[in-house]
């Protein structure tokens, strides 16, 4: 079962992009799960639920409660759960982690951000069957500062040849953060294995997006960002509507009592 969803993502063949978005609870993964390919449980749930400044302090127990209720919302898309940060610094531990992560949700795959020096720890998890998306670019949990990466010549084949190594770990496919659109599109054309873009151009085989952001639920607003509705502005309408209704004695109405 995990084979044939694993192999499905396999479009670069056929050339569509795949259709990736972010997801933390199961209301949102059951609509996601009619368009996506692949939801991601990102652990910038951090900053986007629990209001942290980083990624860094978010642990795997949070992170499975999130997937868990993901999971039971998704009947055909491929779940990925984010590995926290000092989750993965040995194989060992990352086997555990990794292991555990998937029995207790279900899902299909973990995700690891590429600190250049963990290709090892990949490959032993794929030795371990345990299917893994790489992450290269702005990786949050290892840089400081945000910076687009790959805009250098320098930095554009050290890119190409973390991302070869992260393909040749075994890794099923990789996530591109914010690199730069000429980089991104080689180093597409360089692997076998999809490129999930998020701020990296469209020549990337998917793309993916933090689904709070898309939708205009918060602030957060940087240069590769597209919302596409404004729930801030819906939801604040509706509960405007919903004091304004209430005040009036509109609200709850004989059909709204028993
Ligand atoms: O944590 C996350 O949501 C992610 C995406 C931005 C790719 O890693």
């Amino acid at each position: 079962m995990m084979k044939i969803k694993f192999l499905k993502i396999q479009k670069k063949k056929k050339k569509t992009p795949l259709v990736c978005l972010t997801a933390y609870s199961k209301n949102f993964a059951k609509i996601l799960d009619k368009y996506c390919d692949i939801i991601l449980v990102g652990d910038s749930l951090a900053n986007v639920l629990y209001g942290m400044k980083n990624t860094h302090k978010i642990n795997l127990d949070t992170m499975i409660k999130h997937t868990k209720s993901v999971k039971s919302g998704i009947k055909k898309s491929l779940c990925v759960i984010d590995m926290p940060i000092n989750t993965y610094q040995s194989a060992n531990q990352a086997i555990k982690n990794a292991k555990r992560a998937l029995r207790e949700t279900g899902c299909d795959a973990v995700k690891i951000e590429s600190n250049r020096k963990n290709f090892s720890i990949i490959k032993r998890l794929v030795k371990s069957k345990i299917p893994v998306m790489g992450h290269i670019g702005y990786t949050p949990q290892f840089k400081k500062k945000f910076k687009v990466a790959g805009s250098s010549f320098f930095e554009e084949k050290s890119l190409i040849l973390e991302a070869k190594k992260i393909e040749e770990s075994g890794a099923f496919s990789i996530v591109l953060e914010c690199i730069a659109l000429k980089t991104a599109k080689k180093i597409t054309e360089t692997l076998k294995i999809p490129t999930i873009g998020i701020g990296s151009s469209v020549y990337c085989d998917g793309q993916i997006l933090v689904t709070d952001d898309m939708l205009g639920l918060g602030s957060f607003k940087p240069k590769f960002l597209k919302l596409y509705a404004n729930l801030n502005k819906t939801i604040e309408k509706g509960v405007q509507k919903y004091r304004k209704e209430i005040i009036r004695k509109k609200f709850p109405k004989k059909n709204n009592s028993y």
